[in-house]
């Protein structure tokens, strides 16, 4: 055999040992997470409610179909003795996590686990270092539906070529037979889509989200790259949602929490929400069901043709310091973002006009925008005709050519369109 025949064959047997070719996640994984809002208070009793609200609440027939347990889940002193096998936490998931599985089945729903790639969790729980086969063995046998590994407590093996080491989860996994969503939670090395796209169905591209504007913002702008690396089947994740979570008495407003869920469902993020879901049906959280349930923002999402948003324009002006405050008398600050759907026609496309102003949604240097989008910089004729759709308040604003302007948007607050080609 030739140098050349032997370098190609070796090449796409690496190529097909990497990709996890699992038939999942076609479109981004929607669901619920325990982390954001409970960290490690988290018991079989928070996960079956959970379970329960999802589905009665109407979450579940919007899309959000995953709920994931994350840390703290299994017994910290060590592994099973005999078979090496993670064992759940004895007094917090004392019936075990099969039954919780084989009970979100039951509702229609599925159930995701969390691991870590190294010794232990980023909690202090066992790793699965060495143990790739075993605990995917053992997630295969409790009916486990997505996994999230995490990328604490690691040798430096691991630090210097991850893609190893979740590539034997990867490989695991798929020997399982099972079909079981990968989500890679290494936010960590430098460029990690251009491997882990090959490895899982997500990846984490930044440090961890928290309850705060200024994470959403630093969370927004490191993801304004990415868009070439996500497709059906692999996701860039910007980590999950904080709509409706509050944490030490911190909380998004309302205009920030919508421009959160607006720019995560054009950037074909996986839409995982961080809030208690026993409380979602009280009259004071109908906002923050209404934000997570609006059909167009997740149709979006959600588009068969999974194109990730990018982000089109931005238009600065006055001198802004590299906090965002405003340094002259006044200042603007917008941004448009966009992407090409395929639905409810070919020639369909959704956009975002943010009013991203200031830090601080008081300061008077910052006002309300009307803001402006080209046909031209979406792809389409410079001359075209397009019918636009406000997502937000439901009204279809008619048709527009050439370009369309908003009412004033509110600081921190967003309109979303979606549009159509005429
Ligand atoms: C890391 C992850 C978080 C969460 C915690 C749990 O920080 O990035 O999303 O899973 O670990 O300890």
């Amino acid at each position: 055999m030739n140098s050349f025949l032997s370098l190609l064959l070796f090449s796409s047997l690496f190529i097909l040992t990497l990709s996890h070719n699992n038939g999942v996640a076609r479109t981004p994984p929607m669901g619920w997470n325990s982390w954001n809002q409970f960290a490690c208070n988290i018991d079989q009793d928070l996960l079956t409610d959970t379970i329960d609200q999802i589905v009665s609440s109407g979450l579940a027939d919007a899309g959000y179909k995953f709920v994931n347990i994350d840390d703290c889940w299994s017994y910290k002193n060590g592994r099973d003795n005999k078979t090496n096998e993670l064992i759940p936490d004895p007094v917090r998931f004392s019936r075990g996590i099969h039954s919780l599985s084989k009970y979100a089945h039951s509702k229609g729903v599925k159930l995701g686990i969390y691991g870590d790639v190294g010794f232990t969790t980023c909690a202090g729980y066992p790793g699965t270092l060495d143990h790739f086969q075993t605990d995917a063995d053992t997630f295969a046998r409790w009916e486990i539906d997505y996994l999230k590994l995490d990328f604490c407590d690691i040798p430096k093996k691991v630090q210097d070529e991850p893609w190893i080491y979740f590539g034997y989860m990867s490989e695991a996994l798929n020997k399982t037979g099972r079909p079981i969503v990968f989500s890679i939670c290494a936010w960590q090395p430098k460029e990690m889509y251009k491997w882990a796209r090959k490895i899982g169905n997500s990846w984490r591209t930044t440090d961890d989200i928290n309850v705060s504007w200024q994470s959403v913002l630093s969370i927004i702008d490191q993801n304004r790259e990415l868009y070439p690396y996500a497709e059906p089947g692999s996701w860039n994740d910007p980590d999950m949602l904080e709509v409706g979570v509050v944490r030490d008495g911190r909380s998004l407003s309302q205009n920030q929490a919508r421009t959160h869920f607006s720019l995560w469902t054009l950037l074909s993020a996986p839409l995982l929400l961080g809030n208690d879901l026993r409380k979602i049906r009280d009259p004071d959280q109908k906002w923050v069901f209404d934000i997570l349930t609006n059909r167009d923002a997740i149709a979006v999402n959600q588009d068969p043709n999974g194109a990730q948003g990018r982000s089109l324009y931005q238009n600065i002006q006055g001198k802004i310091d590299r906090d965002g405050n405003c340094e002259s008398k006044n200042c603007t600050r917008t941004e448009v973002w966009g992407r090409p759907l395929t639905r409810p026609t070919k020639q369909s496309y959704a956009a975002i006009l943010f009013n991203r102003a200031g830090p601080n949604v008081d300061d008077e240097k910052f006002t309300q925008e009307k803001i402006t989008i080209r046909w031209s910089s979406l792809g389409m004729p410079s001359d075209a005709k397009v019918r636009v759709k406000d997502i937000w308040s439901n009204k279809d604003l008619g048709v527009y050519q050439g370009s369309f302007t908003s009412e004033p948007v509110e600081k921190h607050n967003v309109v979303y369109i979606r549009l159509e080609q005429q």
